[in-house]
């Protein structure tokens, strides 16, 4: 089954041509980042009217390199949940335009679901049940995905996002938007005990929270200058990075523990990052778990993953109407 799946949720135009869900026949990304680091973040506007401007050429070209047409695919499938409700407009009411004019099923994909399905293209033996971190920059979730179309939410952020929290402590380290990256390549070269940062204590044992380590980042860097000091940003950067990997990373392996997987996932941007991937590794191998991980490619957002969760939708009858609307916050 062939499926031609676009995602527009925040600022990224993509678009990709997926079969049987496990297999990118192409994934095209357009990104607009570069725009958006002008404004040290995503500018909602500018993202609605990039994605207007780009979606036609973006999924021509999804189409050509997978040597596919219109007409030839099964299903349009479209990000319909969460994100900036303008950008998963465009999204959305293009791809309800291409099912009229070729009389294909809608289906619509929750954006998270989608992160989640990069790994169906990434490890073609993964099969639910297994244990799932969605660490991004809206999203920093555990959830036990019981089948392709079964999840229950078991943890969650109090407040900011694991992403969200990389991208505000880069900025006041001095770094551009986005954040996640920089400090990742910063932290390389740093001490991770340098600075003492705060760990959350909540009263539930998968929930997490990273606003006051945020703010902690913050005080630091204020506090610092004020008296005149430096700080010495790769160190700040390493303990900052720690601090946000142990709170994903303990969380996580308490869920696999109590609830007994044996199968850990992980999904969505900061996924990216070389010590989380490195701590869950660790973490896997101490409890004789496997890890499944996103390459690089599949952890941010990309239109593939929709087109891989799509063929389970569609496999399942959920199959939208014209009245599909989008949705800035959904559970999913
Ligand atoms: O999943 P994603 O591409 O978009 C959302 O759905 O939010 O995630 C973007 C987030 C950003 O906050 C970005 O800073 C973060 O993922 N990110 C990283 C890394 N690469 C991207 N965070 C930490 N380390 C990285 N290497
Ligand atoms: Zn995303």
């Amino acid at each position: 089954m062939l499926i031609l799946a676009i995602e527009t949720s925040c600022d990224e135009t993509a678009a990709a041509v997926v079969q049987d869900g496990n297999e990118a026949l192409s994934s095209i990304v357009l990104s607009q980042v570069d725009e958006h680091r002008l404004y040290g973040g995503v500018v909602p506007e500018i993202a609605s009217r990039r994605h207007a401007e780009g979606i036609v050429q973006v999924t021509q070209q999804a189409l050509e390199e997978a040597g596919a047409t219109l007409s030839e695919v099964d299903a349009v499938a479209v990000t319909h949940a969460p994100g900036l409700i303008g950008a998963l407009l465009v999204g959305v009411n293009f791809a309800k335009g291409l099912c009229l004019a070729s009389n294909k099923p809608l289906v619509a994909v929750h954006h998270i679901r989608g992160h989640i399905a990069a790994n169906y293209l990434a490890h073609k033996d993964l099969e639910p049940p297994f244990l799932c971190l969605v660490a991004s920059g809206g999203h920093s979730h555990i959830y036990e995905v019981l089948s392709h179309t079964d999840f229950r939410l078991i943890g969650r952020t109090r407040d900011d996002a694991a992403g969200e929290a990389f991208d505000k402590a880069a900025r006041i380290m001095g770094f551009g938007y986005p954040g996640g990256i920089a400090i990742d390549s910063a932290a390389k070269s740093g001490n991770p005990n340098a600075y003492r940062l705060p760990r959350p204590k909540l009263d539930s044992p998968y929930d997490m929270s990273f606003s006051g380590l945020k703010t902690a980042v913050v005080n630091l860097v204020h506090n610092e200058r004020q008296k005149g000091c430096e700080i010495t940003t790769e160190d700040l950067a390493a303990s900052f990075q720690t601090a946000v990997c142990e709170i994903l990373t303990a969380r996580l392996f308490a869920a696999a523990r109590d609830l007994g997987y044996d199968k850990i996932v992980c999904a969505g941007g900061v996924c990216a990052n070389s010590q989380l991937r490195r701590m869950l590794g660790d973490e896997s191998a101490k409890i004789n778990a496997k890890l499944y991980v996103p390459p690089l490619a599949l952890c941010a957002d990309n239109a593939a993953m929709i087109g891989a969760q799509a063929y389970y939708e569609y496999m399942q009858g959920h199959v939208a109407g014209m009245e599909l609307n989008a949705y800035a916050s959904l559970a999913i």
